[in-house]
């Protein structure tokens, strides 16, 4: 193909490139996300599937992903247009980069509000109010935050700015400066906090929590959950990966990177874990306690331990910085298209799209206010939101971007990018052809059918 770069531009090295895709894949995902489903569906057993799902569906995806932006360097959309065509097949495969997009802005409007919750907490652990608060007050706290929607508002339409200004000041001012100073950050705040859980004396519990593999307590819904979670942490099935891959050198090895990205995203969730699932056990209170579990327990533990504040404070700035780094990477390939489509300035695109998710981002934030009433499938906007995008878009988007990959795509252009040694390569594209596609349909047939 004839285009050497994207127009956006492109990271300055491979490490570059490996840390801003990190930056998209570790985020609410793994810090806040990760250990309550992992409590709600069991611990040990859940934990095991999600691995298997990392490394046999959602690392040979993400390749499929990177390829394809990197050999065509466009937007989602017109890369899988074009790739399509190369192998002389139909430009409409950009439908998948279309509904890619939408995932994008509905993961967008709920995760902004999350990371409202989370500037919020950064507060609330500064001025020292939740110290030696007992279990039921910080869950009246939390309650009331919910309700509160002006306060929520706040909260989101700042994280939502913070999020627009990055990706408007485009891929090396801006995602690149920002992954050049907040994953270094993130890194060392992760460790110095997995450092403060061994010494809480819940640690064993909280290990046994997490690698006691138990499949009685294994169903087709928590296979499900952990499938859709392997694909929103890494952010796969939408073209955030594939965006990132449009700005990547040429010289990068494909399958190392990746190795790279995948590895740290699954590191970062097993050490959130080990993290606070310790300082859950050590406080006695309930692994299983949903979305609230890091914002009612993790305040409650840090109020009752030496430098609680101290280390509050931090946890939260952690999970701040992950939850800011991937939510540019959610705007970013819709952006992308509408400057490459419509010709307009990067700016005009960030704020035109940001004005649309931050509006939607009001109704995830009124479900636990003044839009409560509103359901869908007897879940409020925010958690139907989550629910269609993890659970059904995201997958979705994946199956086909395997198809993709494995059918349309010739072996010869494939190759040319991966550049996999041959039997490697073969396992890549049985993954890409069957076992991908296979493995997200059975899952998501039990889940329509469940089976009792
Ligand atoms: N991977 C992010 C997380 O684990 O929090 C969420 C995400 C970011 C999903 C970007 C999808 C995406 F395109
Ligand atoms: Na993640």
């Amino acid at each position: 193909m004839k285009n050497k770069t994207s127009i956006q531009g492109s990271w300055a090295s491979r490490w570059i490139f490996i840390l801003a895709a990190t930056g998209s894949a570790v985020g609410l995902g793994n810090i806040w996300k990760f250990p309550y489903i992992t409590g709600e569906n069991g611990g040990g057993a859940f934990v095991l599937v999600y691995l298997a799902c990392i490394l046999m569906v959602g690392i040979p995806i993400m390749m499929a992903e990177v390829f394809i932006g990197r050999r065509a360097r466009k937007n989602p959309i017109n890369a899988l247009a074009d790739v399509a065509e190369e192998s002389e097949s139909t430009k409409k495969w950009g439908v998948i980069g279309l509904m890619g997009m939408l995932s994008g802005v509905l993961i967008f409007s709920f995760y902004s509000v999350v990371g409202g919750w989370v500037l919020h907490y950064i507060k609330v652990m500064l001025t020292g109010e939740m110290i030696g608060v007992t279990s039921d007050a910080a869950g009246s706290a939390f309650g009331a935050l919910l309700a509160d929607p002006a306060t929520l508002l706040g909260w989101h339409t700042l994280f939502s700015i913070m999020s627009i200004a990055v990706v408007a000041a485009g891929i090396n001012k801006g995602i690149e400066t920002a992954t050049r100073i907040m994953m270094p950050a993130l890194f060392v705040l992760l460790i110095i906090l997995l450092g403060y859980a061994m010494t809480t004396g819940g640690f064993a519990q909280g290990w046994n929590f997490m690698f006691e593999f138990d499949f009685s307590k294994l169903t087709w819904n928590a296979a499900l959950v952990a499938l859709g979670h392997s694909f929103f942490t890494l952010s796969l099935g939408m073209g955030t990966i594939m965006a990132y891959g449009s700005y990547m050198t040429k010289d990068a090895s494909i399958g190392k990177t990746v190795l790279a990205i995948g590895g740290l995203d699954t590191l970062v969730a097993l050490v959130a874990g080990l993290a606070i699932f310790p300082i859950i056990f050590s406080n006695g209170m309930d692994p299983a306690a949903g979305p609230g579990l890091m914002f009612i327990s993790l305040p409650v533990a840090f109020g009752q331990m030496a430098f609680g504040q101290l280390f509050g404070v931090l946890f939260f700035v952690l999970i701040g910085v992950a939850a800011w780094t991937s939510a540019i990477s959610l705007l970013e390939p819709t952006v992308a298209f509408l400057v490459e489509r419509l010709k307009i300035k990067r700016i005009t695109a960030a704020v035109g799209l940001g004005i649309i998710v931050w509006g939607l981002g009001i109704a995830c934030l009124g479900s636990f206010s003044f839009m409560s009433d509103v359901t869908f499938f007897g879940k409020n906007t925010f958690d139907f939101f989550d629910y269609i995008t993890a659970n059904i878009m995201l997958p979705l988007g994946g199956i086909f971007i395997a198809l993709f990959a494995g059918w349309v795509v010739k072996d010869k252009f494939a190759q040319d990018e991966l550049q996999l040694p041959s039997a490697v390569f073969k396992l890549w594209n049985i993954s890409m052809k069957y076992t991908a596609p296979i493995a997200v349909a059975i899952v998501l047939y039990f889940l329509i059918n469940p089976m009792q």
